[in-house]
């Protein structure tokens, strides 16, 4: 057996189709940054006649799963896009529903995240939420600071446009005279100290960035699935994983095998 298939062990059934695909995957090659745009809770209720909301809530149940196997594979920071910048726009029962669910998952999940050794981090325009949101944030944050695991991140109130707009703030009030590198400007987003994202994940179809992490995605591996998010299992999430091994990263640079060939 091999070392990532002892850590799937209790959690995953022998033989079961997720066996399968973890027996497939090469430890050395994992991401070390994974995100992910969770979409289409809208349909997936609107296919069964419920409210959106309904979506959602069945939405927040397929995250926990995610993160657990994600930790499992020793992924070292998983980023979910939970709430944008641009989603205010929607009905006040639907923001509303948004942020209870969010409250509640860090409630009822902080035992789940200090038995993987996952640490909680939230990114995004966080100061703009409300109170008791920020509260609920600061607390699971602090709880889980000391694990040395999988970073998770939330994506709340996030916008990469913003990001961009607060990294050059923060720069140009640091009153430092020099031009702007592209480490200098890494280094003020929100996800400082984060490696990039290796993967993007989108599910529900779309191909689309919606303003998520623009700067962090350079070179990201783009993966969209037609799964609607309350769908999204394990199973899907590994096969993203395997898919992701099985590309070619050049980077804007070619193969050493193709720079034999040319010559
Ligand atoms: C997009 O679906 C999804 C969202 C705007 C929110 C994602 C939130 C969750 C999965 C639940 C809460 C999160 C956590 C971390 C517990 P959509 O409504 O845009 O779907 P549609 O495109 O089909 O309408």
């Amino acid at each position: 057996m091999t070392d990532l298939l002892r850590r799937f062990e209790g959690f995953i059934e022998p033989s079961s189709r997720e066996w399968q695909l973890v027996s497939q995957l090469d430890s050395a090659k994992l991401p070390r940054h994974i995100a992910v745009i969770m979409d289409g809770n809208g349909r997936w209720a609107q296919g069964r006649r419920l409210p959106r909301v309904a979506g959602h809530k069945e939405g927040s149940k397929a995250v926990r799963a995610v993160i657990e196997t994600s930790a499992r594979l020793g992924v070292p920071v998983l980023t979910l896009y939970a709430f944008s910048a641009e989603n205010w726009k929607r009905p006040a029962t639907e923001v509303g529903t948004l942020m209870n669910l969010l409250e509640e998952y860090l409630r009822k999940e902080l035992h789940t995240l200090q038995e993987n050794d996952i640490s909680f981090h939230a990114i995004g325009r966080i100061h703009e939420l409300s109170a008791s949101v920020q509260r609920e944030l600061r607390e699971t944050a602090a709880a889980t600071a000391a694990n040395r695991g999988m970073k998770l991140v939330i994506a709340l109130n996030y916008s990469g446009r913003l990001e961009l707009v607060d990294a050059v703030n923060r720069l140009l009030a640091s009153d430092r005279r020099e031009p702007i590198t592209e480490q200098d400007l890494s280094e003020n987003l929100y996800t400082a100290g984060l490696p990039d994202p290796d993967l993007m994940i989108r599910t529900s179809g779309e191909m689309r960035i919606s303003n998520f992490l623009l700067w962090q995605i350079a070179y990201s591996e783009i993966y969209v699935t037609d799964v609607l998010w309350p769908d999204f299992r394990p199973a899907h999430l590994l096969e993203a994983v395997l898919n992701f091994q099985r590309r070619e990263r050049r980077y804007g640079g070619i193969l050493p095998a193709s720079v034999l060939n040319t010559r």
